[in-house]
């Protein structure tokens, strides 16, 4: 059994088998009128392109859209302009029970218990008891503190692998303590702050399915993580006890704001300087992972430059991936 990303040009002319994840399939006429279908599939390492010709055989093919059959591929490995391509020549669905499923979707880089433990480290530097109560709750609790640790964090452009939020909450984390030690936050700044990093992204455990499905929830697509967010941390600052008014505001802007713009989807502007924090941080942390995954993505074309990525308006230079 192979895994996608070790099929290269060395492959060439030969058969490959292995078990992926369907996750999109689009079926295509030709000129002649028959029917052959494109797939995606995909498993923990990468994503590859899979031609079907024989497409009326398949008829589980029309399955339906939220369904990602696991499937067994036996494939001829060719290459079209310039490009891997791999030409079915049968595919076979596997019991989803059989499987584990880790194997089949990508997963963050970074250790899990490395990551829980920073988490754990961050809540530990704040100091203001009712600030550092509600990231316990909202965070460290079930039925919230698994799916804040497994979650992807995007649907695509960056982080969106199993544990993204996690990942991605570390990574604002550790760019907002950063800019608040260099700067000298003072304590209570640093505790609004690092609250509001963790609860930036919350929602998104509400905003999306777990994977491989990693839809937009009805919740999502109706409310959006920044609105279910700031409404379940307002939710949960009335209940606690002696919560200050002003931390209130201060990292319910936060979350509002974090966007940095209405026309992100932002409904009110960052109004202090550890909102505006926050947000920084944020761009940085989704813009450098959209840059480096991507060129990761098209690490095999023999071109210096990546494609033009969409998110940030221009194409990259390649030299040094490695
Ligand atoms: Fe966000
Ligand atoms: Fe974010």
């Amino acid at each position: 059994m192979r895994e996608l990303k070790s099929i290269t040009k060395d492959d060439l002319n030969q058969e490959v088998t292995f078990i992926a994840l369907l996750i999109d399939v689009k079926i295509k006429s030709t000129k002649t009128g028959g029917k052959y279908a494109d797939l995606t599939v995909q498993d923990a390492g990468s994503k590859q392109l899979l031609k079907l010709w024989d497409v009326a055989e398949e008829d589980w093919l029309q399955r339906p859209k939220d369904d990602f059959p696991v499937i067994e591929v036996n494939a001829l490995v060719g290459e079209y302009q310039g490009k891997l391509q791999l030409t079915a020549k049968n595919i076979r669905q596997v019991d989803k029970d059989s499987i584990d499923m880790k194997k089949l979707v990508p997963s963050s880089k970074w250790n899990f218990d490395q990551m829980r433990q920073w988490l754990e480290e961050f809540r530990d530097r704040i100091q203001t008891d009712p600030i550092k109560s509600l990231i316990n709750e909202m965070v460290f609790q079930e039925p919230y503190y698994e799916k804040f640790c497994t979650y992807p964090a995007a649907k695509s452009v960056h982080h969106n692998f199993r544990h993204g939020i996690l990942q991605h909450t570390l990574e604002v984390l550790k760019y907002c303590v950063v800019v608040a030690t260099t700067k000298r936050l003072n304590q209570r700044q640093v505790d609004r702050l690092i609250a509001m990093a963790f609860l930036h992204d919350w929602a998104k455990i509400i905003e999306y399915e777990p994977l491989p499905s990693n839809k937009i929830s009805d919740e999502g697509k109706m409310l959006g993580h920044i609105f279910i967010g700031s409404h379940h941390v307002m939710n949960k600052i009335e209940l606690l006890e002696g919560f200050d008014r002003e931390d209130a505001l201060i990292i319910l802007n936060g979350i509002l704001g974090h966007h940095g713009a209405l026309e992100w989807g932002s409904p009110v502007l960052p109004k202090s300087v550890e909102a505006q924090i926050l947000h920084q941080a944020d761009k940085l942390s989704g813009d450098v992972e959209s840059i480096l995954s991507f060129m990761q993505e098209q690490e095999e074309s023999r071109e210096t430059f990546t494609d033009r990525l969409w998110n940030m308006g221009t194409d990259y230079y390649k030299g040094g991936i490695s």
